[in-house]
Order: structure tokens, then sequence, then C-alpha cells
């Protein structure tokens, strides 16, 4: 059976990236609220408890219960470092200051497993209110900075360790050292999570669970539904039909492009023009929200208008990745939720199909190391994200056949000038915004009174926040001005200088 680590979450922002820098070190993991803890199976081979916005002082803070744990090893991060030293008679005080930021370890007991090739001085991460004042005589102190005595220790005589920095943060230098310590020498993991092994273990899963049952799958172009389709496709062949349907909102030439693409690459899969019955149902809407709801509708007619012409179907393919369900600890209270997404909840009922997610324990740069894996190429693999309501929702206001079109052009002009300047690949994810917004322009000798256009362009490693891309001026002047001097109802172009949070990616 798959070994793994279950990471439970006491509410830290940082629980996600520790989950993805034990994949990145190849053993596989899962993160569980601490309220809902599952049944602790023999191939798990560890547990490491996250940080939480709670101070284990408070009355209301998260609680679990430690002898769960007792013959597993252990490793606690922040708040869970000092709830076990609370539990156990120690001492968490409030600090005088809240440490956050960088510090620099000046004492480590050098022959401790968690410390294995970690230096003298190794600069680690801390984002802490409450200090471990005190611990029992049962621990051994393992690590000191300047300001935090108890900056690590171990619970003598067990495989219970635990830190107060943030090894998951990059800052930390040797975080990853400290890791892989926990996970191969204390642990023992075999390190085996790649995605060679995923794909081999997934077609095979789905080839058991499928049998000769016939599956549909909507795909959208992007990527996770890409690489759910490739893998289905090596899993069961034709049994897989795709529907790809052109609801008139995707990118400029983008439909032809992609089914071509495909095609290709042996997919059974059927194409759906769609365009007039989407653009008919958006007429005079223009609030965001019914929008959403309009295409999501439409969407959800023409797919099942298209799934029922498959004889026999059993089962619904979807492109689910694991950041749309792990089931997030509520920071205001301690009830678990289950974070809800764009992507997720749309399933007709009336289709009553099995449902078949086969990327939902991968994190979306796991899906792209899968596809490549699996050979998928860069045309789909580093294709940006794109929101399923497509171009509806980068259009403020009203959607028009004619604002469509003016979009894709100005979008395309974009697009191609990130690639021509090498810049695409380095993006996380850029698109045109259409302003319904009318200001005074000239072209040629005459006054023009017309729409801008905004720009957007991110960085990001998960989409969750995002930074505004520091696109060089000379390439941000040639889009201007090919989008003035070529796109006709265009006279204005703005850069869109905002992160997130607190902005969002898309303007709708
Ligand atoms: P926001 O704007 O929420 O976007 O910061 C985060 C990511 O989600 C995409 N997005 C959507 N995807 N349906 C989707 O399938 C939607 O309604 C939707 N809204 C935003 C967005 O493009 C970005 O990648």
């Amino acid at each position: 059976m798959l070994e793994k680590i279950i990471i439970l979450d006491f509410g830290s922002q940082y629980t996600q990236l520790i989950a993805r820098r034990v994949r990145e070190l190849n053993v596989y993991c899962e993160i569980h609220p601490f309220n809902n803890i599952p049944e602790i199976t023999s191939n798990v081979k560890g547990i490491i408890l996250s940080g939480s916005p709670y101070s284990v002082r408070q009355e209301d803070a998260p609680q679990v219960d430690l002898k769960k744990f007792d013959n597993y090893p252990v490793l606690a991060v922040c708040y869970g470092a000092q709830y076990i030293a609370q539990q156990t008679g120690g001492e968490v005080q409030a600090s005088s200051t809240r440490e956050y930021g960088r510090a620099n370890l000046n004492y480590v007991a050098e022959s401790n497993k968690l410390f294995k090739n970690i230096a003298l001085d190794s600069q680690v991460w801390m984002s802490h209110g409450d200090t471990i004042t005190k611990i029992p005589e049962s621990f051994e102190l393992i690590a000191s900075t300047d300001s935090v005595k108890v900056a690590a220790y171990q619970v003598k005589g067990t495989a219970t360790y635990a830190i107060q920095f943030h090894p998951e943060v990059t800052h930390s230098t040797d975080g990853k050292q400290l890791l892989e310590n926990f996970l191969v020498d204390i642990c023992g993991c075999k390190q085996e999570w790649t995605p060679d092994a995923f794909v081999e273990t997934t077609i095979a899963a789905l080839q058991q669970q499928l049998g000769d049952d016939k599956v549909v799958l909507a795909l959208s172009g992007g990527v996770d539904s890409s690489v759910a389709a490739i893998l289905l496709h090596k899993a069961i062949g034709k049994n897989l039909h795709c529907i790809f349907v052109d609801n008139g909102l995707l990118r400029k030439d983008e439909y032809a492009a992609v089914l071509e693409q495909y095609k290709h690459l042996g997919l059974n899969i059927k194409g759906v023009d769609a365009k007039d019955r989407f653009l008919s149902q958006l007429a005079g809407l223009s609030d965001p929200e019914l929008k959403r709801k309009a295409i999501g509708r439409v969407f959800i007619e023409v797919f099942d208008d298209e799934a029922h012409q498959v004889q026999d179907v059993k089962w619904l393919a979807q492109g689910t990745i694991y950041p749309d369900i792990i089931e997030s600890v509520s920071v205001k209270g301690p009830s678990a939720t289950i974070k809800s997404h764009h992507n997720v909840g749309g399933l007709p009922d009336f289709m009553k199909l099995k449902v078949v997610e086969p990327l939902n324990t991968l994190f979306k740069d796991e899906v792209r190391r899968v596809g490549r894996s699996l050979g998928l190429e860069h045309f789909i693999i580093g294709r940006h994200p794109f929101p399923g309501p497509g171009l509806a929702i980068r259009i403020l206001g009203e959607v028009t056949a004619e604002k469509v079109s003016i979009l894709q052009e100005a979008d395309a002009i974009y697009i191609n000038n990130l690639k021509e300047a090498g810049l695409y690949d380095k993006v996380w994810q850029a698109g045109a915004i259409f302003l319904p917004v009318q200001s005074v322009g000239v072209m040629g000798d005459e006054r023009t009174y017309e729409n801008a256009i905004a720009l957007r362009a991110v960085e990001s490693v998960d989409g969750m926040t995002a930074d505004w891309c520091h696109l060089p001026y000379n390439v941000l002047a040639k889009i201007s001005n090919e989008i003035i001097n070529k796109v006709k109802g265009i006279n204005r172009v703005v850069y869109d200088i905002s992160s997130k949070p607190p902005a969002t990616i898309e303007w709708e």
C-alpha cells in the first residue's frame, strides 16, 4: 500500500505548503482537519501537526488527543510544538512582541537525527505570537535562536519532534533538509511518490474501477481536464467519450486549435458548437454572478444533451484537483467546512452518473508534472489557467458578440507578444479585460470616444495569492500600440497593478 504522511491542520496559512514540500520529497501526504482525524492505517508512516492562527492559551483553541499518535513519529510545527509542550507540563507564554521573520539557529544538537546536515547559524522562518518558555524534564532541547531558546525539542526516547519555526517556508534555508530528515531518517519513508509511479498506479486503479464501463468527460482545454482525459484514455481507450464545448467565450481561435490537438492525441472527442446558445442566454445580464449562473446552466444543458447520446454511459469524469476538495479549518471557529470552489458542485443530479476524479489527490504543479510524464505537449501543459466562464467574466457588464470579438483580438495581441518576448512561461496567468468605459483618444486626425482594455498578468504558485508581474515597459508599450492601432473599438490600454489578496485575479 502507498505509504503516507498525515498532516493535521490547525488552520495555519502554511498547511498546504507543508504538504507540497512533503510531496516534493516524493512522499505522499494528506491534509486532514484536526477535528476530523481519519483512521490511522498501517501505511501511515508519520504525523505532522501544523501551525494555527490560535494561541494554545485561548479557551477555544483546537485540541487533539495526542495519545492517538503514540506509536507514530510526529513532527509538530509552531502551534503543534506549543500544544505538545503545554499538554505535557511545559509552559507557553505570550511573547512581548510577535516574532515574524528570519532568525538564525545559535544552538543545534548536531547528533540529533532531525538536524542531520543542518549547520549552526542556519536561517529559519519564525511566525508566532506565543513562545515556549519552559519544557518538561522529559524533553530534550535540540535547537535555539538568539531570541527563542526552545526553537526545537525532542520528547526523549520517542520519535516525537517539535519545532517553533516553519521548515516549509523557503526562507528556512535548510527547511527541506529538515523535512527530509524527518520523512526518511525518522519515519523511514521510501520516497517512491513520483509522477511516473502515480501514472502507473492510477491507470491500473482506473482499469479496476471502471472495467468495461463507458465514461464521459467535459474537456475545457485546460491542464486539469486534459491530464485527466489522457490518464483515462490510457486506462480505458475508446470507452472514454470526451466532449469539448465551444461556448463562444474562449480565446481567439482556441476552439479549433485545442480540438485539433486533442484529436492528434488520439482522444475519442466530440466538439460541440454552442456559441449561440450561450450568447443568447447572456443577453441582458450584467451581474457577474448571474452571468456565471447562466453559463453554468447552459453548459449543463449542452453537456447533458451530448452525454445522453452516448449509450449506457455509467461515469462522469472530472478534473477536480486536491485544493478543490481539501477540508479546510475555519479560522473563525473550529468547525470543518468543505471549501467551495468555482469548479466544484456543478453536477446535474439528473444525470445520475457515478463520478471518477483521477486527479483529486494532486496539487496543480503535480498535475503538470504528471502531464509531462504522460508526454502531453507544452501547448497544453504550459497553458495559463483560464476561468470556466471564459471571456464573459473579462467583459465587465453585459456580454455581446461584438465585445467578445474585440476582446479576443486584444487578448490575442497581448498573449502573442508575451510569447514572442519569452515571457509567457514566466507568467502564471495573463489576460485582457474589456472595460466598457469610454474615454477620449485621437486616431489620425479624428477624436475618438471608445472603450478601454486592461491588461492583467500575475505571478503565483497556486492561484491562491498572486502578485502583479513587472512586465518590461517596452513590451507593454508594444502591446498597447498594437491593440490601439489594430483593434477597432479600443483607444486606451491600462495595466493592472493590484496584487491578490486583496484583489482577485479576475475582474468579476
Ligand atoms: P480569482 O479571480 O478568484 O481567480 O482570484 C482565481 C483563479 O480562479 C479562476 N476563476 C475561475 N475559474 N470559474 C472557473 O472555472 C470561475 O467562475 C472563475 N473565476 C475565477 C481565475 O481565472 C484564476 O485562475
